[in-house]
């Protein structure tokens, strides 16, 4: 199977972790996207969505699926979202589509964060796909010496302007052997609006695409 197929196949197996009646929290990415083709299918058995990026609310009402302010929302059942690594903790690096604040925020809504991701996404280490770090402009220098320190590489993604109208930094070069410390730690530097680590707000299991079809981890 391809990669985009596997993208398919744990989209639609993500339906099952759906409660009916409620509001869906919805993450952001390829694999999303097809999560939201096929919650489509099931749009009149849901309250509606909660969305992560305005690429994902553009998708779901296209979709004919409401979306919900987060502000309205008290509590949400499951917040179904993609990953740029996903280790065996369940702790996992996000933030590829630049959308990593709004997760973050959605995850803290929900009870159970199910994570979708297809194999290459799965890691020993945490640290190979570059760490995304959103960031106030006026510190982005500031923070790219923290992280050098600490033996990263920050660079700005050139021409990205996330949703909220911050910039990204990527850190390459760092081995993410305590994701909890490092959030904790990189959380506090003045300037960070988010950094891409999920690890309060880990997966609670993972639905990954394989040759075998979808393989289930819970954390
Ligand atoms: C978006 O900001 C990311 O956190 C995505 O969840 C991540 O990039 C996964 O995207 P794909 O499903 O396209 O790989």
């Amino acid at each position: 199977m391809t990669q985009d197929e596997l993208k398919v196949l744990v989209g639609r197996a993500a339906l099952d972790h759906v409660v009916p009646g409620s509001v869906v929290g919805v993450g952001t990415g390829s694999t999303v996207n097809c999560f939201i083709d096929a919650l489509a299918t099931m749009k009149d058995r849901i309250a509606g969505a909660v969305s992560s990026s305005v690429k994902s609310t553009e998708r779901l009402q296209a979709a004919g699926i409401p979306v919900l302010d987060s502000n309205t929302v008290e509590r949400i059942p499951v917040y179904i979202d993609g990953a740029d690594e996903i280790d065996h903790a369940g702790f996992m690096i996000k933030g590829g589509g630049a959308a990593l604040t709004r997760e973050k925020i959605v995850a803290d809504l929900a009870e159970r964060f199910v994570c979708i991701a297809d194999e290459s996404k799965l890691v020993q280490v945490l640290g190979r796909f570059p760490l995304p770090v959103e960031v106030i402009p006026m510190a982005a220098a500031q923070i790219t010496r923290r992280f050098k320190a600490l033996g990263g590489e920050a660079q700005l993604r050139a021409g990205v302007i996330t949703d909220n109208g911050n910039q990204i930094l990527d850190v390459r070069g760092l081995q993410i052997s305590d994701p909890l410390g490092m959030e904790a730690e990189v959380n506090q530097w003045p300037g960070v609006v988010t950094v891409g680590l999920f690890g309060r707000h880990k997966a609670k299991v993972c639905l990954l695409g394989t040759a075998q079809g979808v393989r289930r981890i819970d954390f």
